[in-house]
C-alpha cells in the first residue's frame, strides 16, 4: 500500500476563461491569466491511496462519497494519468492497482472561490506524485480536462493558460510566467458576500454565453490577446497601476458577456456592484490606483492590493461596509492584519463621495497573498481513515 498527500492553491484569473471550443478535451476560446494564491490560507488537500488489495476506485470530497465513475471528468483525470504513467515508468506503484481519494478544501466549494481548478490540480499532482510523474505541460493538459481552470493551478506566481490551437489540445497548456517571489508583496483581500453554492455553474454558462452572445467571440478574437500581452508587461515591470486597470476591465467585461448571454447569467450581485463603485472611488481618494477588483462566476469579490496598504484599504472597507464583528477572527481571516489604525483620514472622505454604509454586507474578508504551486506533504500525513485524512 502506498500514500502520498498533497496540498493545492486556488487561482483567481485576472483575464478570465470563459467559453470552450470543445466541451470534453475542455479547450477554451481564448487564453486566460491567473494568481495563484497562498496555500497557508486557502488549499485544496488530497490523500490517495494505491493498493493492490483495494477493490474499486473510490473517492471522498469534504467526507462525503462520491462516485468516480458517475464523474467523465474524473474518469478521464485518473485515465489520463495512468497513461502518462505507463508512458514515463512508474516506480513503486502500478497503475493496475485501484485507488483511493480523500479530499478536502478549507474554503465554501462552489461559491465562486475556484474550488474546483484547487481540487483538480490536487487529485493530478497528487497522482503523478503516486506514479513519479514529472511536473511538464502534458501533465497541465491533464487537470485541464477536470475543470478548464485547474491546469493554472499546477504553478505558483503568475501563470497564462496558453489556448492553443490544436483539435486535439496538447498545445492548450498552462505555463508559469513568473514565480511568486517575483512579486512577494502582492496581497488579496477576498471579500465574501455568499458563500453558499452559485446558481448557474461556470460550466452551463459558459457554454450558454459561447452558443448565444455575439460578444464573446470579439473578445476572444480581439480584446484578449492584446490584454494578455499587455498585462503580462505590467507583471514584469511590476506596474500595479496597469495590471490593477486591466483586471478591473477583464472583470468588467467578462460581467458584460455573461449579461449578453441569452438569457442571461448574473453572477454579481447589489453588493457586488457596491464594492465595485467602493474600489472606484477609494482609488480616487488615494490619488492612484491601489486596489483592483475582479469576480468570478459568483459575487464575492477578489481585491488585489500591494501588502503596504491593506490596513488602509481595510480601514475605508470597514467605514462603507461596517461589519459587527471586526475584531473576531471569524471576519477578517488568514493573514493577520493591524486593526487598530483603521480609522484613517482617507477613509472618512470615502463617506462624502456619498457611498451610503451598508451593515454586515460582508460576510467575512480573508486575507491572503501571492503563492506557490502545489507541494507533496510529509509522510505521517498520508493516512486515509474511512476515506478521511488522518490529520485533517
Ligand atoms: C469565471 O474552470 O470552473 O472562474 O472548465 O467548465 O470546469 P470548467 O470551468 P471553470 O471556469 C472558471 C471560470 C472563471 C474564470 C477563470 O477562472 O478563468
Amino acid at each position: 500500500m502506498f500514500s502520498v498527500t498533497c496540498v493545492a492553491p486556488v487561482n483567481i484569473a485576472l483575464i478570465k476563461y470563459w467559453g470552450k471550443r470543445h466541451e470534453d478535451l475542455i479547450l477554451p476560446v481564448n487564453d486566460s491569466l491567473s494568481m495563484t494564491l497562498s496555500t497557508n490560507e486557502l488549499c485544496a488537500k488530497t490523500t490517495i491511496t494505491a493498493s493492490k488489495s483495494f477493490e474499486d476506485n473510490r473517492m471522498w470530497l469534504n467526507g462525503e462519497e462520491v462516485s468516480i465513475e458517475e464523474s467523465s471528468r474524473l474518469t478521464r483525470c485518473l485515465k489520463e494519468v495512468r497513461r502518462l504513467a505507463l508512458a514515463t515508468g512508474f516506480q513503486k506503484v502500478s497503475p493496475s492497482w485501484k485507488v483511493h481519494i480523500a479530499s478536502v478544501n478549507n474554503f465554501p466549494t462552489a461559491a465562486g472561490l475556484a474550488s474546483s481548478a484547487a481540487g483538480y490540480a490536487c487529485l493530478v499532482y497528487s497522482l503523478a506524485r503516486l506514479y513519479d510523474i514529472p511536473l511538464s505541460d502534458e501533465l497541465t493538459t491533464v487537470a485541464r480536462q477536470g475543470s478548464g481552470s485547474a491546469c493554472r493551478s499546477l504553478f505558483g506566481g503568475f501563470v497564462q493558460w496558453h489556448r492553443g490551437v490544436l483539435e486535439d489540445g496538447t498545445d492548450s497548456v498552462a505555463k508559469q510566467i513568473v514565480p511568486s517571489q517575483h512579486w512577494p508583496n502582492m496581497h488579496v483581500l477576498i471579500l465574501v458576500v455568499n458563500d453558499q453554492r452559485k446558481k448557474t455553474a461556470s460550466t452551463k454558462g459558459m457554454q450558454n454565453s459561447v452558443n448565444t452572445s455575439k460578444l464573446i467571440h470579439h473578445r476572444a478574437d480581439k480584446v484578449v490577446p492584446e490584454r494578455i500581452n499587455q498585462l503580462r508587461e505590467a507583471i514584469q515591470n511590476r506596474d500595479f497601476q496597469t495590471f490593477g486597470e486591466i483586471t478591473m476591465r477583464d472583470s468588467n467585461q467578462f460581467h458584460a458577456i455573461a449579461m449578453d448571454t441569452y438569457p442571461p447569467c448574473v453572477y454579481m450581485n447589489d453588493v457586488s456592484h457596491e464594492i465595485v463603485s467602493f474600489v472606484h472611488s477609494y482609488n480616487e481618494i488615494m490619488g492612484s490606483l491601489q486596489a483592483a477588483y475582479t469576480f468570478d462566476a459568483g459575487p464575492n469579490a477578489c481585491l488585489y492590493v500591494l501588502a503596504e496598504h491593506v490596513p488602509q484599504l481595510v480601514g475605508a472597507i470597514q467605514k462603507v461596509f461596517p461589519n459587527d464583528l471586526l475584531d473576531s477572527t471569524e471576519y477578517l481571516r488568514g493573514l493577520p492584519i493591524s486593526t487598530e489604525n483603521l480609522e484613517t483620514s482617507q477613509s472618512n472622505k470615502i463617506k462624502l463621495l456619498g457611498i451610503e454604509p451598508k451593515k454586515n454586507s460582508i460576510k467575512y474578508i480573508i486575507h491572503t497573498e501571492i503563492g506557490q504551486g502545489p507541494s507533496r506533504l510529509g509522510e505521517d500525513s498520508s493516512l486515509l481513515i474511512n476515506g478521511l485524512p488522518l490529520n485533517q
